[in-house]
């Protein structure tokens, strides 16, 4: 399944000076592995080391939802996706000074994660937060929401298992509650409301922040696969 050898065989990444060297350099494992680490579909219990459910937040960034939930929620473990391995380091880096033994990231393309190395029906919730808009109409084609990328999602969750997925875009949210529309398994619940935070750290993810403080309204959708 996964060696947690090296993270060494990512794209280039820019190099702003000596601090973002000596981070690319750190060593980050077990917080931080890659694609080319896996071999096989990925076991849960062997990545966590318990039985606890298992969340996936796809494109994670800097990690502001998978630390904040994974110090909230001890008894659930959670695997971030993030496609851009600088970002994606951040984020376990952090993971790593708190020592969170319920969270990873997973350095990687998310859509060919789940082709490979995420075992079907076998995750509690997936939550995908301000995806990419790309908004010229040319790059549309690049967005991670396709109905293909719902199937997978579909896919990936266990029976009764939930899709968090927000935006502040309002093309990009008619376009992804469309594509989960289309697959009727998944029944719409209430979405959460707006929460109050109480520190800067207090939003679901930075973005949401970024968002929020903006002024900009967030689309907020909350979905479950039948059981
Ligand atoms: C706009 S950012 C949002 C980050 C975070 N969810 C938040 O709300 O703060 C979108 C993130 O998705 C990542 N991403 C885009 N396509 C991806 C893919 N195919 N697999 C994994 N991550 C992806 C990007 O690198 C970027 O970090």
């Amino acid at each position: 399944m996964v060696s947690h050898s090296s993270d060494t065989d990512h794209p280039p990444q820019p190099q702003s000076g000596r601090d973002s060297f000596a981070q690319e350099r750190e060593d980050l494992s077990p917080w931080f592995f890659t694609l080319s680490d896996c071999d096989s579909p990925i076991c849960w219990k062997q990545l966590f080391g318990n039985e606890h459910p298992t969340e996936l937040d796809i494109g994670c960034g800097r990690g502001l939802f998978v630390f904040n939930a994974s110090e909230n929620r001890p008894k659930t473990n959670y695997l971030g996706l993030e496609i851009d391995f600088k970002e994606g380091r951040r984020a376990a880096k952090r993971l790593k000074k708190a020592n969170r033994a319920n969270a990873r990231i997973l350095g990687g393309d998310a859509k060919r994660a789940l082709s490979q190395f995420i075992p079907k029906e076998s995750v509690a919730a997936i939550h995908v937060y301000f995806p990419d808009p790309w908004w010229k109409a040319k790059h549309h084609k690049r967005r991670l929401f396709t109905a293909e990328f719902a199937q997978q999602v579909y896919q990936t969750l266990q029976p009764g298992g939930l899709l968090h997925g927000w935006t502040d875009v309002f093309d990009y949210w008619e376009l992804m509650s469309g594509h989960i529309q289309e697959i009727e398994q998944f029944k719409e619940l209430p979405a959460p409301q707006e929460r109050f935070a109480e520190h800067n750290m207090d939003y679901q993810t930075s973005f949401e922040r970024k968002k929020r403080l903006a002024g900009w309204p967030i689309y907020r959708g909350l979905w479950q696969k039948e059981s």
